[in-house]
Formats: C-alpha cells, structure tokens, sequence
C-alpha cells in the first residue's frame, strides 16, 4: 500500500489504476482507524479492485470549543490496519494541501433540510463542512462508489443527497455500525472515555433497543417514549443531546403511521459526544 500526501501523486496513482482497468472504491476517515473502518475498506476489497483510504481530519467540519486538536492521529498504526485490510493507497493530506488558500474564502457546499435538527442543530456549519470536504475528495479520487458507516446516519443522509444533487457518478454505500460485545457502537471518541465511563456507555444502545422493542409492541406514544428514555440516560449519569425518532427514508420527524423509522440519540458521557441510532424497518423481514 502506498500512501501519497498532494493531490497530484493521489491523481497519477488512481489514473495509473484506472489505465489498468480497474474499478475505484474510495473510504474517506479521520483516522484513529478501528474495526468499523477496517469492516469499510474488506467491503470496498470485495466490490472493487483498487481501494482508495483517506485520513484528513477536517478543521472545517468541527466548531469552536469542539475537539479538533485532541482529535486523535495515529498515522503508523492506521497504515498498518489498512494494508491488514487489503487498501492499495492512502491519501493522508495536510491542510494546506486541502485547502491551500485558506478555509475562509473556501467554496462550501451545503445540504439544506437534512442538516437541519439533530447533529446539525448542536453542531452548526459541521455538515457543511464534512459536505465540502466529501465533494473535494470525491472530485480528487473520482471514485465508482464510496463506503461509509451507518452510524453517522445522517452524514450518510447528506452525503446520498450531495451525490444525488451534484449528479455525482458515485454510488454510495452505507455499511452497519460495528458494536463491542456490549454494544456501544465504535467510535474513535470512545477513547476519551475513562475506564468508569466507558462501562455506563452501552446504555446509550440499550435504551434504542428499548424503544425499538416498544415500537414493534405497538407502541405509538413517541414523545412518551423519549421522555422516558432520557429520564434512564440522565439517571445513568448521560447529558443527552437529543433523542428522537424520524421517518428514516427522509429524516423528517416520524409520524405514528410511518413504517420505517431511525431512532436517533446523541450524548454527552463526561465531555465526550457520542451518537448512535437504530434503523428500524417494521415492513422487513423478520
Ligand atoms: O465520518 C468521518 O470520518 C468524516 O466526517 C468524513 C466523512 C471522513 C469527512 O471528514
């Protein structure tokens, strides 16, 4: 696996590939890899021959306050779980190389409605920021299809929505969030967590489930349902940022009617953010 850090050796590598007829796949990170990502790039192994990694931690996705310079960087070790995990380059750009004439003046690219609400009501300008710099990769890599996880549901959301709106030729596929045997889901923030923290983490998962179950008892009382949750997340010693059940295709709020619902949380556990949902379709199959 190589790894290129300009925009032009990320060009000439993916050109020579293209020149061998073969199909790109592209996973775009922030690093600080773990299984769910290495679970991204073995699924971009099995539907394309040359798979494209990229590590950038974005400043212009993260907001004042937030926790852009304790964002953790392990380059040595990424690079060594990606060529585990069968990637066949890695671009790992510096910010000036991403934005080389600053952030400030930089074109933005934004997604109205789905940024509205949930992640984007607490954390303003971030998918405006994660859409800029998706839309800048995908026009450096110009990949067949990109791999991302579930767990950022609505970051999948955006980005299907860009990729539709920009008549982008990129198919996008969401993969399911990899769980510890707890079922907290993996994230590279569940590393700030101390050891004490990390053991009341699982109730964020447990309590979707709870709901979930709810819901295909019948339940259709969702406010009821929320209340009581949060009431178990800040018992649990949580500070949630919101908890709430949308229709899943669209992200709008759900109504009693909807049949395909996201249950959506994210939380506070000491200063670290975490999010998870559910993805709860009750026409599937059991
Ligand atoms: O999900 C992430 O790691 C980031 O938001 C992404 C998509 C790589 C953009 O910076």
């Amino acid at each position: 696996m190589n790894t290129v850090k300009t925009v032009r050796e990320l060009r000439a590598a993916v050109a020579r590939a293209r020149g061998e007829g073969k199909r790109i796949g592209f996973v775009p990170t922030m690093g600080n890899l773990h299984s769910g990502h290495v679970a991204l790039v073995t699924k971009a192994t099995q539907r394309v021959d040359f798979v494209v990694a990229s590590i950038f931690v974005n400043p212009l996705q993260f907001g004042a306050g937030e926790d852009l310079d304790k964002y953790p960087r392990t380059l040595a070790a990424d690079q060594e779980k990606l060529l585990q995990a069968g990637c066949h380059l890695l671009f790992a750009p510096t910010a000036e190389e991403m934005y080389p004439d600053g952030m400030a003046g930089q074109t933005r690219v934004s997604v109205p409605q789905l940024c509205e609400g949930l992640c984007g009501a607490s954390r303003p300008g971030h998918f405006e920021g994660v859409a800029t710099v998706v839309t800048k990769l995908f026009n450096m890599v110009q990949p067949d299809l990109a791999i991302f996880g579930q767990k950022d549901f609505q970051q999948l959301a955006v980005i299907r929505a860009l990729v539709h709106d920009l008549n982008m030729p990129i198919q996008i596929i969401g993969e399911p969030t990899v769980r510890a045997a707890d079922g907290l889901a993996l994230s590279s923030r569940n590393g700030f967590l101390s050891e004490e923290l990390r053991a009341v983490a699982p109730v964020l998962y447990r309590g979707l489930n709870q709901i979930a179950d709810a819901i295909k008892q019948g339940e259709r009382d969702f406010p009821a349902l929320i209340g009581a949750q949060i009431k178990q997340l800040e018992a649990a010693g949580l500070r949630p940022d919101y908890l709430e059940i949308r229709h899943a295709p669209t992200l709008r709020p759900a109504t009693p009617e909807d049949r395909d619902l996201v249950i959506l949380v994210a939380a506070f556990l000491g200063t670290t953010r975490l999010i998870d949902n559910l993805h709860l379709n009750l026409d599937a199959p059991a």
